[in-house]
């Protein structure tokens, strides 16, 4: 099925955030007709400017929590694409929320697009779902040992997608992204992620702060490729009923992204500053993409130096606009506020 085609209306939930508003910008540029739900707890108005300015995009503010505003916003979509969550280190302090919105939320889509006959429904969820696993490269077949509520609501809703392929036949796919860094990535609250926490400080002239020793890893995708790889796996007919992995295929230890951070701000005279782990942080995250490049022929485009490079420009800009957003950093930034 093609996605990016003009004929198509494609909801996306989570559409202002991080990851959502890039997909939106993707599917706007393809010149497809799209709806973005989201609550705006965790999104921007602002991600959206470019992609609203196209005359294709309309922003509906609501919840997915509620099961009449799901059904409303699905009404007449052919596609949707699943992104709007609650993220980890909310979960840490506010569990309760993160099952609502990850798993019951997820539940209240599929039964709207099954209503609806939705032609596609991508589920977006997670490489947290891995946990503790202990295969590496991690591919699509490894056990799943969520360590956090988060990994296991969006584990959930993984589950509750498949089932309605299997019960009702929705035509789901389901996709586990790795960590995506870039543009819009959150600095602030409990949504803050290392990449930009990393450059503010380092901007500000203040060291990284690793929490543990530095050397449990990531896998980094640069955002934008992020988002046409999720347009190229929804294309892709052969995935319908499957899951499929989405990262570079590369690890990095986080102290040695400290380092590349310093390097690439200028500040090799500070040094990457340890303190106490998170709890449930994941040990180590490094995707095996063979099976996302056999069913799609899709690589990534920006290596992670280039991706640092275009990233630390943006937080430059969002740092001389705003120094005082360091305030809005909390250093432990998993506990309750
Ligand atoms: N950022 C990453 O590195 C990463 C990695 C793997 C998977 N993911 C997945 O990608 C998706 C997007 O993540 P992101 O990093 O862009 O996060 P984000 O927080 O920027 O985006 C999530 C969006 O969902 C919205 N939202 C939250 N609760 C809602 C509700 N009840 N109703 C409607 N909207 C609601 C938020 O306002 C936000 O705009 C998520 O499903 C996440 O699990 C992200």
């Amino acid at each position: 099925m093609q996605i990016a085609h003009p004929q198509n209306r494609v909801l996306v939930t989570g559409g202002a955030g991080f990851i959502g508003s890039h997909l939106t910008d993707v599917l706007a540029t393809a010149g497809c007709h799209v709806t973005v739900l989201d609550n705006l707890v965790n999104g921007r108005r602002e991600n959206l400017t470019d992609a609203l300015a196209t005359g294709r995009v309309t922003l509906v503010v609501g919840d997915i929590t509620d099961a009449a505003t799901c059904e409303r916003a699905v009404a007449g979509q052919d596609v949707i694409f699943h992104l709007a969550c609650l993220g980890v280190r909310a979960s840490l302090h506010d569990p309760f929320s993160n099952h609502q919105v990850n798993a019951l939320g997820s539940l209240n889509l599929l039964a709207a697009a099954r209503q609806a006959n939705i032609r596609r429904f991508v589920y977006i969820s997670t490489s947290e779902v891995y946990g503790k696993a202990l295969t590496f490269p991690l591919t699509e077949t490894a056990t799943t040992w969520p360590t956090t509520v988060y990994g296991g609501s969006k584990l959930a809703g993984e589950h509750y997608a498949a089932a309605y392929h299997q019960c009702y036949g929705l035509p789901v796919i389901r996709i586990r992204p790795f960590n995506n860094y870039g543009p819009r990535a959150h600095f602030e609250g409990d949504s803050g992620e290392v990449i930009p926490r990393f450059m503010l400080r380092a901007l500000a002239g203040q060291a990284p702060v690793v929490f543990g020793d530095g050397q449990h890893t990531r896998d980094f995708l640069y955002v934008r490729d992020c988002a046409e790889a999720m347009v190229r796996i929804a294309e892709t007919d052969g995935l319908v009923g499957d899951l499929v992995n989405l990262g570079y295929g590369e690890e990095t230890p986080i102290g040695e992204l400290g380092r590349l951070v310093l390097a690439a701000t200028g500040r090799t005279d500070l040094q990457v500053q340890h303190e106490a782990d998170r709890p449930g942080d994941v040990p180590r995250l490094w995707v095996d993409p063979a099976k996302l490049r056999n069913a799609t022929g899709w690589r990534p485009r920006t290596s992670l130096a280039e991706g640092l490079r275009i990233t630390l420009d943006y937080y430059r800009r969002i740092y001389a606009k705003n120094p005082g957003c360091l305030a809005q950093m909390t250093a432990r930034n998993w506990e309750k506020a």
